[in-house]
Protein backbone atom coordinates (compact mmCIF):
# COMPACT_ATOMS: atom_id res chain seq x y z
CA UNK A 1 0.00 0.00 0.00
CA UNK A 2 1.80 3.71 -1.04
CA UNK A 3 1.40 6.87 1.08
CA UNK A 4 -2.23 7.61 -0.87
CA UNK A 5 -3.71 4.57 -0.15
CA UNK A 6 -2.79 4.67 3.16
CA UNK A 7 -4.40 8.35 3.24
CA UNK A 8 -7.08 7.20 1.64
CA UNK A 9 -7.67 3.89 4.09
CA UNK A 10 -7.29 5.87 7.10
CA UNK A 11 -9.58 8.98 5.56
CA UNK A 12 -12.14 6.13 4.93
CA UNK A 13 -12.09 4.17 8.16
CA UNK A 14 -12.97 7.62 10.28
CA UNK A 15 -15.52 8.98 8.10
CA UNK A 16 -16.85 5.73 8.61
CA UNK A 17 -16.53 6.21 12.56
CA UNK A 18 -17.65 9.33 12.19
CA UNK A 19 -20.53 8.37 9.96
CA UNK A 20 -21.59 5.55 12.32
CA UNK A 21 -21.36 7.55 15.41
CA UNK A 22 -23.53 10.90 14.83
CA UNK A 23 -26.19 8.38 12.84
CA UNK A 24 -28.84 9.54 14.71
CA UNK A 25 -28.25 13.20 15.70
CA UNK A 26 -30.72 14.21 13.01
CA UNK A 27 -33.30 12.01 15.46
CA UNK A 28 -35.20 15.26 16.93
CA UNK A 29 -34.79 17.49 14.01
CA UNK A 30 -36.71 15.36 11.57
CA UNK A 31 -39.06 15.22 14.40
CA UNK A 32 -39.66 18.83 14.93
CA UNK A 33 -37.99 18.82 18.49
CA UNK A 34 -35.96 21.05 18.93
CA UNK A 35 -32.51 20.69 21.06
CA UNK A 36 -28.99 21.97 21.83
CA UNK A 37 -26.42 20.46 19.31
CA UNK A 38 -24.82 17.23 20.16
CA UNK A 39 -21.23 16.51 19.54
CA UNK A 40 -19.94 12.92 18.80
CA UNK A 41 -19.12 10.37 20.95
CA UNK A 42 -20.54 12.23 24.32
CA UNK A 43 -23.69 13.63 22.71
CA UNK A 44 -24.81 16.43 24.80
CA UNK A 45 -23.22 15.30 27.65
CA UNK A 46 -19.61 16.10 26.98
CA UNK A 47 -19.21 18.40 30.40
CA UNK A 48 -20.31 15.52 32.11
CA UNK A 49 -17.58 13.14 30.65
CA UNK A 50 -14.78 15.21 31.22
CA UNK A 51 -16.04 15.73 34.76
CA UNK A 52 -16.63 19.89 33.69
CA UNK A 53 -19.64 19.96 35.55
CA UNK A 54 -22.01 17.89 37.15
CA UNK A 55 -25.48 16.29 35.94
CA UNK A 56 -27.23 18.59 37.99
CA UNK A 57 -25.99 21.66 36.72
CA UNK A 58 -25.68 20.61 32.82
CA UNK A 59 -29.22 19.27 32.78
CA UNK A 60 -30.47 22.69 34.62
CA UNK A 61 -28.58 24.89 32.35
CA UNK A 62 -30.07 22.99 29.22
CA UNK A 63 -33.38 23.41 30.89
CA UNK A 64 -33.24 26.79 31.27
CA UNK A 65 -32.33 27.36 27.80
CA UNK A 66 -35.42 25.43 26.51
CA UNK A 67 -38.15 25.70 29.40
CA UNK A 68 -40.33 27.55 27.09
CA UNK A 69 -40.89 24.31 25.36
CA UNK A 70 -43.46 21.15 26.32
CA UNK A 71 -40.53 19.20 25.50
CA UNK A 72 -36.76 18.94 24.02
CA UNK A 73 -34.35 16.07 23.04
CA UNK A 74 -30.60 15.36 23.86
CA UNK A 75 -28.61 12.76 22.79
CA UNK A 76 -26.86 10.51 25.76
CA UNK A 77 -23.71 9.50 23.36
CA UNK A 78 -25.62 8.56 20.31
CA UNK A 79 -28.68 7.52 22.21
CA UNK A 80 -32.08 9.90 22.01
CA UNK A 81 -33.16 11.25 24.95
CA UNK A 82 -36.58 13.62 24.80
CA UNK A 83 -36.35 15.63 27.54
CA UNK A 84 -39.88 16.79 29.40
CA UNK A 85 -40.87 20.09 30.49
CA UNK A 86 -44.39 20.91 30.67
CA UNK A 87 -45.70 19.96 34.08
CA UNK A 88 -49.24 18.32 32.52
CA UNK A 89 -47.44 16.33 30.40
CA UNK A 90 -45.21 14.93 33.51
CA UNK A 91 -48.25 14.59 35.17
CA UNK A 92 -49.50 12.08 32.02
CA UNK A 93 -46.36 10.42 31.98
CA UNK A 94 -45.57 9.95 35.57
CA UNK A 95 -49.26 8.98 36.71
CA UNK A 96 -52.12 8.96 34.15
CA UNK A 97 -50.37 7.25 31.65
CA UNK A 98 -47.71 5.36 33.92
CA UNK A 99 -48.73 1.62 32.47
CA UNK A 100 -46.59 2.91 29.13
CA UNK A 101 -43.84 4.34 31.35
CA UNK A 102 -43.34 1.97 34.15
CA UNK A 103 -39.63 1.09 33.36
CA UNK A 104 -37.10 3.35 33.80
CA UNK A 105 -34.60 2.19 31.03
CA UNK A 106 -31.87 1.59 33.41
CA UNK A 107 -29.46 -0.91 31.84
CA UNK A 108 -28.36 -4.01 33.63
CA UNK A 109 -25.64 -5.85 33.05
CA UNK A 110 -26.21 -9.23 35.58
CA UNK A 111 -23.20 -11.15 34.18
CA UNK A 112 -21.16 -7.89 35.31
CA UNK A 113 -23.14 -6.45 37.81
CA UNK A 114 -24.72 -9.49 39.78
CA UNK A 115 -26.47 -6.69 42.56
CA UNK A 116 -27.75 -4.59 39.68
CA UNK A 117 -30.84 -6.50 39.53
CA UNK A 118 -32.64 -4.17 42.11
CA UNK A 119 -35.84 -2.86 42.69
CA UNK A 120 -34.12 1.02 40.76
CA UNK A 121 -33.57 -1.05 37.82
CA UNK A 122 -36.05 -3.68 37.39
CA UNK A 123 -38.40 -3.89 34.59
CA UNK A 124 -41.60 -3.95 34.63
CA UNK A 125 -42.40 -7.62 34.70
CA UNK A 126 -39.97 -8.42 37.58
CA UNK A 127 -40.73 -4.98 39.64
CA UNK A 128 -44.47 -5.40 39.82
CA UNK A 129 -44.64 -8.16 42.22
CA UNK A 130 -41.07 -7.06 43.93
CA UNK A 131 -42.95 -3.40 44.81
CA UNK A 132 -46.30 -5.12 45.81
CA UNK A 133 -44.07 -7.81 47.87
CA UNK A 134 -42.15 -5.15 49.22
CA UNK A 135 -43.85 -2.32 49.52
CA UNK A 136 -45.79 -3.06 53.34
CA UNK A 137 -42.19 -2.74 54.78
CA UNK A 138 -42.80 0.89 54.91
CA UNK A 139 -46.48 1.28 56.56
CA UNK A 140 -46.89 3.66 59.11
CA UNK A 141 -47.96 0.51 61.40
CA UNK A 142 -44.41 -0.45 60.76
CA UNK A 143 -42.42 3.17 60.96
CA UNK A 144 -43.81 3.16 64.38
CA UNK A 145 -42.39 0.33 65.46
CA UNK A 146 -38.78 1.46 63.69
CA UNK A 147 -38.68 4.94 65.62
CA UNK A 148 -37.36 3.05 69.05
CA UNK A 149 -34.70 1.40 66.45
CA UNK A 150 -34.07 4.84 65.22
CA UNK A 151 -33.81 6.88 68.13
CA UNK A 152 -30.97 4.01 69.64
CA UNK A 153 -28.81 5.24 66.91
CA UNK A 154 -30.05 8.80 67.45
CA UNK A 155 -28.06 8.53 71.08
CA UNK A 156 -24.74 7.44 69.62
CA UNK A 157 -24.86 10.77 67.58
CA UNK A 158 -25.70 12.38 70.16
CA UNK A 159 -22.82 11.52 72.21
CA UNK A 160 -20.76 11.94 68.70
CA UNK A 161 -21.82 15.67 68.01
CA UNK A 162 -20.93 16.31 72.05
CA UNK A 163 -17.23 15.32 70.93
CA UNK A 164 -17.30 17.01 67.87
CA UNK A 165 -18.33 20.59 69.81
CA UNK A 166 -15.61 19.97 72.41
CA UNK A 167 -12.81 19.41 69.74
CA UNK A 168 -14.18 22.99 68.62
CA UNK A 169 -12.48 21.72 64.92
CA UNK A 170 -15.14 22.15 61.76
CA UNK A 171 -16.77 18.92 60.99
CA UNK A 172 -17.62 17.24 57.60
CA UNK A 173 -21.41 17.05 58.23
CA UNK A 174 -22.26 14.77 55.01
CA UNK A 175 -19.73 12.25 56.72
CA UNK A 176 -21.15 12.84 60.07
CA UNK A 177 -24.64 12.11 58.83
CA UNK A 178 -23.56 9.04 56.89
CA UNK A 179 -22.49 7.42 60.16
CA UNK A 180 -25.72 8.10 61.87
CA UNK A 181 -28.05 6.71 58.63
CA UNK A 182 -25.87 3.75 57.83
CA UNK A 183 -26.23 2.76 61.69
CA UNK A 184 -30.17 3.29 61.03
CA UNK A 185 -30.23 1.59 57.90
CA UNK A 186 -28.41 -1.13 59.78
CA UNK A 187 -30.55 -1.33 62.84
CA UNK A 188 -34.38 -0.69 61.10
CA UNK A 189 -34.02 -2.52 57.63
CA UNK A 190 -31.05 -5.90 58.34
CA UNK A 191 -31.74 -5.79 61.92
CA UNK A 192 -27.78 -5.55 62.02
CA UNK A 193 -25.57 -3.08 64.22
CA UNK A 194 -23.56 -1.64 61.48
CA UNK A 195 -21.64 0.52 64.65
CA UNK A 196 -20.38 3.35 62.27
CA UNK A 197 -20.64 6.34 64.58
CA UNK A 198 -19.48 4.11 67.36
CA UNK A 199 -16.41 2.49 65.68
CA UNK A 200 -14.18 4.86 63.49
CA UNK A 201 -13.61 1.43 61.66
CA UNK A 202 -16.86 0.45 60.86
CA UNK A 203 -16.93 -2.61 57.90
CA UNK A 204 -20.34 -1.13 56.78
CA UNK A 205 -18.89 3.02 56.40
CA UNK A 206 -16.54 1.33 55.08
CA UNK A 207 -18.14 -0.03 51.96
CA UNK A 208 -20.45 2.71 52.41
CA UNK A 209 -17.62 5.13 51.59
CA UNK A 210 -15.99 2.46 48.69
CA UNK A 211 -19.71 2.37 46.86
CA UNK A 212 -19.84 5.71 46.36
CA UNK A 213 -16.03 7.33 46.18
CA UNK A 214 -15.05 8.29 42.90
CA UNK A 215 -12.18 6.60 42.22
CA UNK A 216 -10.26 6.62 38.48
CA UNK A 217 -11.47 2.70 38.63
CA UNK A 218 -15.07 3.77 39.25
CA UNK A 219 -14.89 6.96 36.45
CA UNK A 220 -13.91 4.10 33.78
CA UNK A 221 -16.20 2.06 34.89
CA UNK A 222 -19.42 4.72 34.65
CA UNK A 223 -17.97 5.88 31.31
CA UNK A 224 -17.67 2.08 29.82
CA UNK A 225 -21.35 1.51 31.91
CA UNK A 226 -22.54 5.00 29.85
CA UNK A 227 -21.25 5.43 26.49
CA UNK A 228 -19.75 1.67 25.48
CA UNK A 229 -22.21 -0.84 27.06
CA UNK A 230 -21.04 -3.95 24.66
CA UNK A 231 -17.74 -3.46 26.00
CA UNK A 232 -18.55 -3.09 29.43
CA UNK A 233 -20.65 -6.31 29.44
CA UNK A 234 -17.70 -8.42 28.17
CA UNK A 235 -14.90 -6.07 30.39
CA UNK A 236 -16.94 -4.64 33.31
CA UNK A 237 -16.17 -7.44 35.64
CA UNK A 238 -12.89 -5.80 35.86
CA UNK A 239 -13.81 -2.42 37.55
CA UNK A 240 -16.01 -3.45 39.80
CA UNK A 241 -14.89 -2.53 43.27
CA UNK A 242 -13.24 -5.34 44.91
CA UNK A 243 -14.74 -7.60 47.60
CA UNK A 244 -17.79 -5.00 47.72
CA UNK A 245 -20.60 -7.65 46.23
CA UNK A 246 -19.41 -10.46 47.73
CA UNK A 247 -19.28 -8.90 51.46
CA UNK A 248 -23.18 -7.63 50.75
CA UNK A 249 -24.38 -11.29 49.31
CA UNK A 250 -22.62 -12.80 52.47
CA UNK A 251 -23.86 -10.03 54.36
CA UNK A 252 -27.44 -10.86 53.87
CA UNK A 253 -27.31 -14.48 52.93
CA UNK A 254 -25.86 -15.13 56.56
CA UNK A 255 -28.59 -12.72 58.16
CA UNK A 256 -31.00 -14.88 56.38
CA UNK A 257 -29.58 -18.16 57.65
CA UNK A 258 -29.27 -17.10 61.16
CA UNK A 259 -32.89 -16.05 61.37
CA UNK A 260 -34.12 -18.91 59.86
CA UNK A 261 -32.01 -21.47 62.40
CA UNK A 262 -32.79 -19.12 65.41
CA UNK A 263 -36.63 -18.40 64.53
CA UNK A 264 -36.03 -14.68 64.65
CA UNK A 265 -38.91 -12.30 63.38
CA UNK A 266 -38.31 -8.68 63.23
CA UNK A 267 -40.50 -6.21 61.43
CA UNK A 268 -37.99 -4.85 58.64
CA UNK A 269 -37.04 -5.69 55.14
CA UNK A 270 -34.95 -9.12 56.07
CA UNK A 271 -38.01 -10.30 56.92
CA UNK A 272 -39.95 -9.53 53.94
CA UNK A 273 -36.81 -11.45 52.05
CA UNK A 274 -37.61 -14.51 54.14
CA UNK A 275 -41.61 -13.90 53.46
CA UNK A 276 -40.84 -13.71 49.78
CA UNK A 277 -38.16 -16.79 49.41
CA UNK A 278 -41.19 -18.73 51.64
CA UNK A 279 -43.94 -17.46 49.53
CA UNK A 280 -42.90 -16.87 45.53
CA UNK A 281 -46.59 -16.87 44.24
CA UNK A 282 -47.18 -14.71 42.04
CA UNK A 283 -43.27 -14.25 41.22
CA UNK A 284 -43.06 -17.41 39.28
CA UNK A 285 -41.15 -15.52 36.42
CA UNK A 286 -38.53 -14.12 38.80
CA UNK A 287 -35.55 -16.68 39.51
CA UNK A 288 -34.62 -15.70 43.72
CA UNK A 289 -30.69 -16.43 43.52
CA UNK A 290 -29.50 -15.63 46.22
CA UNK A 291 -27.32 -12.69 44.29
CA UNK A 292 -31.13 -12.03 43.26
CA UNK A 293 -32.45 -11.80 46.97
CA UNK A 294 -29.34 -9.91 48.27
CA UNK A 295 -29.84 -7.10 45.29
CA UNK A 296 -32.45 -5.83 46.59
CA UNK A 297 -30.86 -5.36 50.31
CA UNK A 298 -27.89 -3.86 48.04
CA UNK A 299 -30.62 -0.97 46.85
CA UNK A 300 -32.04 -0.50 50.24
CA UNK A 301 -28.60 -0.48 51.69
CA UNK A 302 -27.43 2.46 49.00
CA UNK A 303 -30.12 3.95 48.19
CA UNK A 304 -31.33 4.00 52.15
CA UNK A 305 -28.24 6.07 53.73
CA UNK A 306 -26.28 8.26 51.15
CA UNK A 307 -30.20 10.21 49.87
CA UNK A 308 -30.74 10.61 54.09
CA UNK A 309 -27.36 11.66 54.77
CA UNK A 310 -26.81 14.08 52.03
CA UNK A 311 -29.92 15.25 52.66
CA UNK A 312 -29.51 16.13 56.43
CA UNK A 313 -25.91 17.55 55.70
CA UNK A 314 -27.83 19.97 52.74
CA UNK A 315 -30.20 20.97 55.81
CA UNK A 316 -27.52 21.75 57.90
CA UNK A 317 -25.64 23.59 55.04
CA UNK A 318 -28.63 25.84 54.80
CA UNK A 319 -29.56 26.49 58.26
CA UNK A 320 -25.81 27.38 58.99
CA UNK A 321 -26.25 30.39 57.07
CA UNK A 322 -29.45 31.16 57.86
CA UNK A 323 -29.26 31.49 61.76
CA UNK A 324 -32.80 33.00 62.19
CA UNK A 325 -34.28 29.49 60.61
CA UNK A 326 -32.02 27.94 62.67
CA UNK A 327 -33.41 29.12 65.57
CA UNK A 328 -36.51 29.15 65.12
CA UNK A 329 -36.51 25.34 64.17
CA UNK A 330 -34.49 24.76 67.24
CA UNK A 331 -37.52 26.80 69.28
CA UNK A 332 -39.93 24.15 67.66
CA UNK A 333 -38.50 21.19 68.60
CA UNK A 334 -37.46 21.76 72.35
CA UNK A 335 -41.11 22.75 72.84
CA UNK A 336 -41.97 19.52 71.20
CA UNK A 337 -39.28 17.74 73.62
CA UNK A 338 -40.83 19.80 76.82
CA UNK A 339 -44.58 19.18 75.83
CA UNK A 340 -44.05 15.40 75.45
CA UNK A 341 -40.56 14.48 76.95
CA UNK A 342 -39.74 12.12 73.87
CA UNK A 343 -39.88 11.94 69.99
CA UNK A 344 -42.79 9.36 68.51
CA UNK A 345 -43.79 8.61 65.03
CA UNK A 346 -46.86 11.49 66.45
CA UNK A 347 -44.38 13.69 67.66
CA UNK A 348 -42.71 14.23 64.34
CA UNK A 349 -45.73 14.97 62.63
CA UNK A 350 -46.69 17.85 65.21
CA UNK A 351 -43.44 19.62 64.12
CA UNK A 352 -44.35 21.12 61.42
CA UNK A 353 -41.71 23.76 61.03
CA UNK A 354 -39.35 20.87 60.18
CA UNK A 355 -41.60 19.25 57.71
CA UNK A 356 -41.54 22.90 55.42
CA UNK A 357 -37.79 22.97 56.33
CA UNK A 358 -36.81 19.61 55.24
CA UNK A 359 -39.15 20.10 52.19
CA UNK A 360 -37.70 23.01 51.47
CA UNK A 361 -34.07 21.74 52.03
CA UNK A 362 -35.19 18.40 48.93
CA UNK A 363 -37.02 21.31 46.74
CA UNK A 364 -33.30 23.08 46.69
CA UNK A 365 -31.14 20.26 46.69
CA UNK A 366 -33.10 17.44 44.99
CA UNK A 367 -30.90 14.75 44.92
CA UNK A 368 -31.92 13.08 41.58
CA UNK A 369 -31.46 15.85 39.00
CA UNK A 370 -33.80 13.61 36.69
CA UNK A 371 -36.44 11.30 36.98
CA UNK A 372 -36.13 8.61 33.95
CA UNK A 373 -38.62 6.85 32.50
CA UNK A 374 -38.99 4.33 28.82
CA UNK A 375 -41.94 4.17 27.02
CA UNK A 376 -43.07 0.82 26.21
CA UNK A 377 -45.25 1.63 23.19
CA UNK A 378 -45.53 4.09 20.55
CA UNK A 379 -46.84 7.58 21.98
CA UNK A 380 -48.29 10.85 21.36
CA UNK A 381 -48.49 13.37 23.80
CA UNK A 382 -51.32 15.10 23.96
CA UNK A 383 -52.53 18.30 23.15
CA UNK A 384 -49.15 18.11 20.61
CA UNK A 385 -48.19 16.52 17.70
CA UNK A 386 -44.92 14.61 19.07
CA UNK A 387 -45.01 11.37 18.65
CA UNK A 388 -42.24 8.83 20.53
CA UNK A 389 -41.28 5.77 19.41
CA UNK A 390 -41.27 2.24 21.94
CA UNK A 391 -38.01 2.18 23.31
CA UNK A 392 -37.51 5.81 23.73
CA UNK A 393 -35.98 7.55 27.38
CA UNK A 394 -37.83 10.47 28.96
CA UNK A 395 -35.90 12.40 31.65
CA UNK A 396 -37.91 14.73 34.01
CA UNK A 397 -35.72 17.97 35.06
CA UNK A 398 -36.57 17.84 38.79
CA UNK A 399 -32.92 20.65 39.15
CA UNK A 400 -34.83 22.80 37.21
CA UNK A 401 -37.94 22.35 37.41
CA UNK A 402 -37.30 23.36 41.11
CA UNK A 403 -35.09 26.25 40.62
CA UNK A 404 -37.21 27.62 37.76
CA UNK A 405 -38.02 30.98 38.97
CA UNK A 406 -41.37 30.87 37.41
CA UNK A 407 -42.68 28.40 39.49
CA UNK A 408 -40.75 29.37 43.16
CA UNK A 409 -39.51 32.89 42.67
CA UNK A 410 -35.97 33.81 43.81
CA UNK A 411 -35.23 30.08 43.58
CA UNK A 412 -31.95 30.34 45.15
CA UNK A 413 -33.51 31.55 48.50
CA UNK A 414 -33.98 29.39 51.59
CA UNK A 415 -37.60 30.12 52.16
CA UNK A 416 -39.53 27.14 54.57
CA UNK A 417 -42.34 30.16 53.66
CA UNK A 418 -42.79 28.03 50.42
CA UNK A 419 -44.29 24.93 51.71
CA UNK A 420 -46.96 26.57 53.80
CA UNK A 421 -50.33 25.16 52.94
CA UNK A 422 -51.66 27.66 50.58
CA UNK A 423 -48.51 28.45 49.02
CA UNK A 424 -48.44 24.41 48.29
CA UNK A 425 -51.87 24.34 47.06
CA UNK A 426 -51.18 27.19 44.56
CA UNK A 427 -48.63 25.38 42.37
CA UNK A 428 -48.95 21.88 40.42
CA UNK A 429 -48.41 19.07 41.88
CA UNK A 430 -45.87 18.41 39.54
CA UNK A 431 -43.76 20.66 40.59
CA UNK A 432 -41.65 19.00 43.27
CA UNK A 433 -40.83 15.78 42.11
CA UNK A 434 -37.54 14.76 45.35
CA UNK A 435 -38.84 11.61 45.25
CA UNK A 436 -40.70 11.42 42.11
CA UNK A 437 -43.76 10.83 41.41
CA UNK A 438 -46.84 8.44 40.62
CA UNK A 439 -46.43 4.17 41.64
CA UNK A 440 -42.50 4.06 40.75
CA UNK A 441 -41.60 6.85 43.39
CA UNK A 442 -39.33 6.35 46.07
CA UNK A 443 -40.60 3.12 48.17
CA UNK A 444 -38.20 4.48 51.06
CA UNK A 445 -39.47 8.57 51.15
CA UNK A 446 -41.51 7.95 54.63
CA UNK A 447 -38.72 6.50 55.89
CA UNK A 448 -36.25 9.32 54.90
CA UNK A 449 -38.50 11.66 56.45
CA UNK A 450 -38.42 9.54 59.66
CA UNK A 451 -34.70 9.35 60.02
CA UNK A 452 -33.42 12.51 58.75
CA UNK A 453 -35.32 14.24 61.18
CA UNK A 454 -34.85 12.38 63.63
CA UNK A 455 -31.08 13.01 62.98
CA UNK A 456 -31.75 16.78 62.72
CA UNK A 457 -33.81 17.10 65.87
CA UNK A 458 -30.68 14.97 67.93
CA UNK A 459 -28.34 17.68 66.37
CA UNK A 460 -30.23 20.58 66.16
CA UNK A 461 -31.86 20.59 69.93
CA UNK A 462 -28.39 21.30 71.51
CA UNK A 463 -26.32 22.35 69.49
CA UNK A 464 -25.65 24.84 66.99
CA UNK A 465 -24.30 24.81 63.15
CA UNK A 466 -21.68 27.68 62.13
CA UNK A 467 -20.79 28.37 58.77
CA UNK A 468 -16.79 29.02 59.18
CA UNK A 469 -13.53 29.25 56.90
CA UNK A 470 -13.76 26.22 55.32
CA UNK A 471 -17.30 26.18 54.69
CA UNK A 472 -18.31 26.45 50.50
CA UNK A 473 -20.51 29.31 49.81
CA UNK A 474 -21.29 30.07 47.21
CA UNK A 475 -23.02 26.10 46.89
CA UNK A 476 -20.80 24.79 44.31
CA UNK A 477 -22.25 20.92 42.97
CA UNK A 478 -19.67 18.31 42.38
CA UNK A 479 -19.46 17.05 38.95
CA UNK A 480 -17.63 13.75 40.17
CA UNK A 481 -21.36 12.46 41.83
CA UNK A 482 -24.13 11.59 40.62
CA UNK A 483 -26.39 12.16 42.99
CA UNK A 484 -26.26 16.61 43.57
CA UNK A 485 -23.46 17.04 46.14
CA UNK A 486 -21.48 19.82 47.46
CA UNK A 487 -18.02 19.89 46.29
CA UNK A 488 -15.83 18.91 49.08
CA UNK A 489 -18.10 18.29 51.73
CA UNK A 490 -20.34 20.32 53.97
CA UNK A 491 -17.14 21.94 56.85
CA UNK A 492 -19.00 23.03 59.31
CA UNK A 493 -18.30 24.11 63.05
CA UNK A 494 -20.72 23.20 65.52
CA UNK A 495 -21.18 24.73 69.02
CA UNK A 496 -23.24 24.14 72.30
CA UNK A 497 -26.46 26.13 71.89
CA UNK A 498 -27.82 28.45 74.45
CA UNK A 499 -30.49 27.12 76.74
C1 LIG B 1 -33.90 12.00 51.25
C2 LIG B 1 -33.87 10.73 50.91
C3 LIG B 1 -34.29 10.16 49.59
C4 LIG B 1 -34.51 10.78 48.39
C5 LIG B 1 -34.36 12.26 48.05
C6 LIG B 1 -34.91 9.75 47.45
C7 LIG B 1 -35.25 9.99 46.12
C8 LIG B 1 -35.69 9.01 45.24
C9 LIG B 1 -36.14 9.28 43.89
C10 LIG B 1 -36.19 10.65 43.24
C11 LIG B 1 -36.48 8.09 43.34
C12 LIG B 1 -37.00 7.88 41.91
C13 LIG B 1 -38.50 8.12 41.92
C14 LIG B 1 -39.14 8.15 40.55
O1 LIG B 1 -38.52 7.74 39.57
O2 LIG B 1 -40.32 8.60 40.46
C15 LIG B 1 -36.26 7.06 44.33
C16 LIG B 1 -36.49 5.71 44.14
C17 LIG B 1 -36.19 4.75 45.09
N1 LIG B 1 -35.78 4.96 46.38
FE1 LIG B 1 -35.47 6.75 47.28
N2 LIG B 1 -34.92 8.54 48.09
C18 LIG B 1 -34.56 8.74 49.40
C19 LIG B 1 -34.48 7.78 50.40
C20 LIG B 1 -34.68 6.44 50.22
C21 LIG B 1 -34.64 5.44 51.27
C22 LIG B 1 -34.41 5.74 52.74
C23 LIG B 1 -34.82 4.23 50.67
C24 LIG B 1 -34.88 2.84 51.28
C25 LIG B 1 -34.73 2.56 52.54
C26 LIG B 1 -35.01 4.47 49.25
C27 LIG B 1 -35.22 3.49 48.30
C28 LIG B 1 -35.58 3.74 46.99
C29 LIG B 1 -35.88 2.68 46.03
C30 LIG B 1 -35.77 1.18 46.29
C31 LIG B 1 -36.28 3.31 44.84
C32 LIG B 1 -36.75 2.63 43.56
C33 LIG B 1 -38.26 2.44 43.65
C34 LIG B 1 -38.88 1.68 42.50
O3 LIG B 1 -38.35 1.69 41.39
O4 LIG B 1 -39.93 1.05 42.73
N3 LIG B 1 -34.93 5.82 49.01
N4 LIG B 1 -35.79 7.65 45.50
Amino acid sequence: MDYFQLVCAIGAVLLAFYYYYTLTFNYWKIRNVVGPRPIILAGNLGEILFKKMSISDKLKQMYDEYKNEPVFGIFEGMKPVLVINDLDLIKDVLIKDFSLFVDRGFPMFPKVEPLGEHLFALEEERWRPMRTKLSPIFTSGKLKEMIPLMLECSRNLEKYVENVARAGKPVECRDLAAKFTTDVIGNCVFGINMNALEDEKSEFREIGKKLFAQTPRMQARDICRQFLPNFYNLFGSFLQIPGVDQFLTDVITDTIKYRRENNIVRPDFVNALIEIQDHPEKLENIELTPSFIAAQAFVFFTAGFETSSTTMSHALYELARNQDIQDKLRKEIREIYEKHGEITYDTLKEMKYLDKVFKEVLRMYPLLSMLTREVSENYTFKGTKITIEKGTIVWIPAYGIQRDPNIYPDPDKFDPERFNENAVASRHPMSYLSFGNGPRNCIGARFAYCQSKIGLTTILRNYKVNVCEKTKIPYESDPYQFLLTLKGGVNLKITKAEN
